[in-house]
């Protein structure tokens, strides 16, 4: 059984039964809600997962790369950017639709609807398709939805996911309504809302969220700091 840790904004830790430590969308420096520093994963991380290039998810992406030499899944951009400008090279390069299996269990890329800016340093010459990432650990499916607009892309997601990660933040992101939108078409088991009251910009209130999805899904609200058992 993997245990599933938010970290605030899009940011989750998984540990799986094995030991294995997984970090996806790491925004801790700089993130007002953020429950740990990167100082959290600098002493021991396996793998790191990106669902873009946007600040907010990528932002100490680098020096806990540098610290750990953990190995990067990402788009081919991203991938191509980490090794060309930040010298990182464990990294494996992915895209949209395409699947690989990993000693820790399988990961797709999934279609999400949004910005292409990798922000970091000389990345100028590097944009990308940004991503969901839908990863099967321990048994248990689990949907991150990433930064995305309600799609009905997300139809084809229907039977494939235990555990949905999805943002209801709105202004950059899908909103309450839209996000319950997305679970009524995926219907996992567990719905996790996240992306939403890191700033007053995306502060809404997740009774809107629970009360979309209904008896859809179960919704667990987790504050950072708090872990789901997969
Ligand atoms: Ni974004
Ligand atoms: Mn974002």
């Amino acid at each position: 059984m993997a245990r599933l840790t938010f970290h605030g904004q899009s940011c989750y830790e998984i540990e799986t039964a094995d030991g294995t430590r997984i970090l996806i969308d790491p925004f801790l420096t700089g993130n007002p809600v953020a429950d740990v520093g990167p100082e959290h994963f600098t002493d021991r991380l396996d793998y790191l997962l990106l669902t873009h290039g946007h600040g907010d998810h990528i932002a100490d992406t680098w020096d806990i790369l540098e610290a750990t030499n953990a190995m990067l899944i990402a788009t081919y951009e991203i991938v191509s950017y980490a090794g060309e400008v930040q010298g990182h090279q464990n990294a494996h390069p992915m895209h949209i639709g395409g699947a690989h299996e990993f000693p820790f269990g399988r990961v797709k890329l999934t279609v999400a609807i949004h910005g292409g800016k990798i922000d970091a340093p000389g990345a100028e010459a590097y944009t990308t398709t940004p991503a969901g990432i839908l990863l099967t650990v321990d048994g248990t499916r689990v949907y991150h939805a990433g930064d995305t607009a309600l799609t009905r892309d997300m139809e084809l997601l229907n039977g494939e996911v235990d555990v949905a990660l999805v943002p209801i933040g709105d202004n950059f992101t899908m909103g309450p309504e839209d996000a319950a939108r997305a679970i009524g078409m995926i219907e996992p088991r567990i719905a996790v809302p996240n992306h939403y009251g890191t700033w007053e910009l995306i502060d809404v209130d997740p009774a809107r969220f629970v009360d979309g999805v209904g008896d859809v899904a179960e919704v667990v609200i987790l504050a950072p700091g708090e872990a789901l058992e997969l």
